[in-house]
């Protein structure tokens, strides 16, 4: 038996090609039917008024953080991200001209420390914030947004590992200026490869649409910070299907968190949390352990097992040389979490045997 740690979602092939044979008849590959489709199925999803379909998640955040600056919503060239995140988030700042200033994250959500932002945000110049939302769990929006409110900084989020997550009963996608997302193969829905940015922000979502295609509209400053990122209508005919299902992925999910965490708690595995009384569980779900080398030797005997995991995130303070402040929360994230098989991939029985490995180990440990 060999458990994968995620698979992507993929309709069935006649699904596809129902909707494949549309795009044939229409001879339209990029900018057509599918794409507004997409778009309002997405804005309805989010509740956000604007949605703009980039072809990758890292360029959704590339585009945004280059419209910050085009629009004036953002002086400085510093940006405050959390060390816990996935290195795309450092490509975007760098490839749109800002400097990171990286903090540390909390050991109970996993994400931006509201303290140690407020430090930063009190000791640099920065004028610019970005949260990240791991796993399908929301940063704390009302303070992170009160912090930054009394230093005048601007608060976006790459939001890339949690569509359809809620924060106060609210779909995630709005509490920022605006929310970045990413539909590569191991999300909750995939179009292959693609990205989107919501905001409410009419005049950003105006900029964003502009600069993914070409940067036409927006003169010399369009000629310079335009890009094809235009994404196909085959992808989004997979997103498209994707996004019918998705209520069903994430109900799915949060079950999986609960079965993982009511079986593993007791044990003393901790897991990610929040507020929420309902986490929307979106990407994976991880246990955390203090001992770097328990850790180690649980993966091992899990793969022995057949039995895929994996440890995220590489902290980026561990390959810049920059300036950043001290982040031992997420060194310990990284080193001290294991992320478990997670989606619709999994069968409730194939759990049950992961969950059996484990308490086998725990027992042996
Ligand atoms: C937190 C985070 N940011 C950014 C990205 C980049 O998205 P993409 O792979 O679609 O470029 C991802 C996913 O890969 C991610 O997990």
């Amino acid at each position: 038996m060999r458990t994968r740690l995620a698979e992507p979602y993929l309709p069935t092939v006649s699904e596809f090609n129902e909707v494949i044979r549309e795009i044939w008849d229409s001879r339209i590959l990029t900018n057509g039917a599918l794409l507004e489709r997409v778009r309002n199925n997405l804005r309805k999803i989010i509740g956000a008024k604007y949605v703009t379909l980039t072809s990758t998640g890292t360029h959704a955040l590339e585009l945004l953080l280059r419209s910050l600056k085009l629009t004036g919503r953002v002086k400085g060239d510093l940006a405050i991200i959390p060390d816990y995140t996935f290195i795309a988030t450092l490509n975007a700042v760098y490839r749109s001209g800002f400097k990171p200033i990286i903090i540390d994250v909390t050991l109970k959500s996993w994400t931006i420390d509201p303290d140690s932002l407020n430090r930063a945000l009190e000791e640099t110049e920065a004028d610019l914030v970005i949260a990240v939302d791991p796993f399908g769990f929301p940063a704390d929006y009302d303070l992170l947004l009160e912090i930054c409110e009394k230093h005048s900084a601007v608060l976006v989020s790459d939001s890339s590992e949690s569509l359809g997550a809620k924060y106060r009963g609210v779909p995630l996608g709005t509490q920022a200026l605006a929310h970045t997302f990413s539909f590569s193969p191991t999300k909750i829905v995939t179009a292959g490869e693609g990205g989107a940015i919501a905001t409410n922000d009419e005049e950003l979502a105006f900029t964003l649409e502009k600069l993914r295609d070409y940067g036409r509209g927006l003169g010399d400053k369009g000629i310079k910070n335009g890009t094809n990122s235009r994404i196909s209508e085959i992808n989004l005919a997979i997103l498209y299907l994707g996004l019918k299902k998705l209520s069903d992925l994430i109900e799915l999910r949060y079950k999986q968190y609960m079965r993982y965490r009511d079986r593993l708690e007791p044990l003393g595995f901790r897991f990610q949390d929040q507020e929420e009384k309902e986490p929307a569980v979106s990407y994976t779900v991880a246990i955390l352990m203090d001992d770097a080398q328990k850790v180690s030797n649980l993966r091992n005997f899990l793969i022995s097992k057949g039995i895929e995991t994996k440890q995220y995130f590489l902290p980026l303070t561990s390959l810049i040389m920059e300036r950043h402040y001290p982040t031992p929360n997420s060194y310990k994230l990284f080193r001290g979490s294991l992320a478990l098989p997670t989606g619709h991939h999994l069968s409730e029985e194939e759990q049950e045997e992961i969950l059996k490995a484990i308490s086998i180990w725990f027992r042996e440990h």
